[in-house]
């Protein structure tokens, strides 16, 4: 083992920003990129108490929290050039504050205005961080890696959630353009797409505590055991490191195998709801993901 090269952290001594990171899976993901080597964790987010507790739990030395809605292009610009001033460079952005659907948002009852809110979360705010992060990288000559959150759903039909299923299929292919522009900088750019984790936001939705959430969507993973935010984390994690080298314009699905055994859906009542059926006969219209 002589010429073995000391273990290293996976993401050791460098800047990254975590949109909705006081919460959910983007809390994990800073707690991640902190427990691996991270130089400086930016936590931007709208729910200011839990960012500063969360950051003061890590230690300020390694982690500031700045308050951030990605709705708004002038913050989401200062928090970059914060980040920069802060902590001398960027090398990873995480874009994945994100929101679900004010209520059922069927094609035929959409209610624009609950669309258009959605829109500027998920869509535009992830266009501006990508915007702002990939310019203070080529401007730092920084070969950086961004990680944009998406969703299972995103290549699925259903009958509900429009919106919300055509943001993150949005979010997908702004990922893909943008690998694709800059990857003459060296800039990596892929998504993460989660199935469901009990979080705020899917607890909120689904108007259960977090074991019974788990508990609903359990059976219906193929892996035995449940997802978990730190799972997601660990994906990001691996997007975020140089194991991806060269990995661009891909899109990691993190789901236990939870939507390529979909038929397990037409039986359970609170998953249906959850992933957007009105009626079990709806399931003649599932798409298997190929
Ligand atoms: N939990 C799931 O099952 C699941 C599955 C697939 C995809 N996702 C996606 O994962 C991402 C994270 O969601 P989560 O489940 O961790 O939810 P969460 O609610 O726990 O976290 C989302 C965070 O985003 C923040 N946020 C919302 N609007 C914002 C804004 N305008 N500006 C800045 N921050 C804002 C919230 O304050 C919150 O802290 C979202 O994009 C969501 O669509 C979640």
């Amino acid at each position: 083992m002589a010429n073995a090269k000391p273990c290293k952290s996976k993401v050791q001594d460098k800047v990254a920003i975590v949109t909705g990171g006081a919460s959910g899976l983007g809390e994990a993901t800073v707690l991640a990129f902190v427990e691996n080597g991270a130089r400086g964790v930016v936590i931007a987010d709208i729910q200011d108490e839990k960012g500063q507790k969360l950051a003061e739990s890590i230690g300020t030395n390694r982690s500031t929290y700045i308050h951030c809605d990605v709705t708004d292009e002038n913050q989401v610009k200062s928090l970059v050039e914060s980040t920069v001033q802060l902590y001398g460079q960027l090398d990873i952005v995480f874009c994945n504050a994100g929101i679900m659907s004010f209520g059922k948002q069927t094609v035929l009852d959409f209610d624009l205005d609950s669309y258009d809110k959605l829109f500027v979360i998920n869509v535009r705010g992830v266009a501006a961080c990508l915007k702002h992060a990939a310019r203070a990288m080529v401007e730092g000559g920084i070969k950086g890696s961004i990680i944009c959150t998406a969703s299972t759903l995103a290549s699925l039909a259903r009958d509900m959630h429009t919106d919300y299923i055509m943001s993150k299929s949005g979010v997908l292919a702004l990922m893909k353009c943008a690998s694709y522009q800059l990857s003459e900088h060296g800039i990596r750019v892929n998504c993460v797409s989660p199935g469901p984790v009990a979080t705020p936001l899917a607890c909120k939705k689904m108007n259960m505590g977090v074991e019974e959430a788990e508990k609903a969507f359990e059976p219906h993973y193929c892996l035995k055991g449940v997802l978990k935010a730190k799972h997601v984390a660990d994906a990001v994690l691996f997007l975020a490191s140089e194991d991806s080298e060269f990995v661009t314009g891909h899109n990691l699905v993190v789901d236990g195998g939870y939507n390529f055994q979909a038929l397990n859906y037409l039986y359970d009542p609170v998953l249906l709801e959850w992933l957007g059926f009105d009626q079990e006969v709806d399931i003649v219209k599932l798409p298997i993901e190929t």
